[in-house]
């Protein structure tokens, strides 16, 4: 009865996506718009334009940017990375499968901390999403909680909008505690951008905090991450490593903090993350 005011009620465009039965909007960043809806009988995400962007160079850039992702999304296919149902122009929409689940975001807040081997299963998944997208030459660029997501138990990959080939690039593209200090700056970025970014969230995952103490600018570029095992000692334990070691192994600790390793060369391939979790995700939670 009152349901019309409530914040679920259905989001309508201005100018509707055929065969789209728009649900709830789920969320709205500066250009898009991603809404909830049933798509010929089948749960799925349109991701559109803000129509209230009136600005036309603007508009003109941002539907731009939707064409752009979906027609990258539709070259790759990987059960961590989410599959493109639909892809239509003018007005721009991208209909994508519904994934249920929280955004890691949305998870962590909630949970705030999650076990070793759970954080290694999601980072074998993600890893794997890597590997593939690595592999045909693009890279992911905005890997962050927010863009992931998870249902317990499958964690998938998001947010294509600013996927790209690796190459020169000019810098600051990215969210600001999650980007390698390369992609902050600019110049040469190559795929090991991705593996800092997913070495922070799972940074966050093992110690509840990110790998810095700065809380503004980009400390990236001025700090190095601190040890995960040394910052969950600290922020848990007083200091205590051998407590801190019984919820975060050394072997995950060193792997993510080689994901952090300032030297982009440095870091671990999406293919050698892959075979590193392995063994860590299939270690009991509980021993
Ligand atoms: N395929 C999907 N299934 C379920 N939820 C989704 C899906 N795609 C996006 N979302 C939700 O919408 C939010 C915004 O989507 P995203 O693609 O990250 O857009 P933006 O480019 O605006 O950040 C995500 O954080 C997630 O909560
Ligand atoms: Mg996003």
């Amino acid at each position: 009865m009152d349901d019309v005011s409530t914040p679920t009620a259905p989001h309508e465009f201005a100018l509707p996506v055929a065969g789209l039965r728009t649900g709830t909007l789920l969320h709205r960043s500066r250009h898009a718009d991603t809404v909830h809806g049933m798509w010929h009988g089948v749960h799925v995400v349109a991701k559109r334009i803000r129509e209230d962007i009136l600005d036309t160079d603007e508009r003109a850039a941002a539907e731009r940017g939707i064409l752009r992702e979906g027609l990258l999304l539709r070259r790759v296919e990987h059960p961590a990375i989410v599959p493109v149902v639909a892809l239509i122009d003018d007005p721009a929409a991208l209909i994508l499968e519904f994934i249920p689940g929280n955004s890691m975001r949305e998870e962590l807040r909630l949970r705030r901390r999650l076990p070793a081997a759970e954080a290694a299963r999601i980072g074998m998944q993600l890893a794997g999403a890597l590997a593939h997208l690595h592999r045909r030459w693009v890279m992911h660029r905005d890997l962050k909680p927010a863009n992931i997501i998870y249902d317990g138990t499958r964690a998938v990959l998001i947010d294509f909008h600013l996927a790209k080939e690796p190459g020169a690039m000019r810098g600051g593209a990215g969210t600001r505690l999650f980007t390698a200090p390369e992609q902050v700056r600019g110049g040469h970025v190559t795929t090991a951008a991705d593996i800092w970014g997913l070495g922070t969230v799972l940074y966050r995952a093992v110690t509840g905090r990110l790998p810095f103490h700065a809380d503004s600018g980009h400390p990236q570029l001025t700090e190095r991450p601190i040890p995960a095992l040394e910052r969950l000692a600290t922020a848990r334990f007083d200091g205590d490593m051998a407590r801190a070691e019984q919820e975060l192994p050394r072997d995950l600790a060193a792997i993510i903090d080689s994901m952090l390793a300032e030297d982009p060369a440095a870091r671990p391939t999406a293919d050698e993350l892959q075979r590193l979790f392995a063994p860590i995700a299939q270690r009991d939670a509980a021993a």
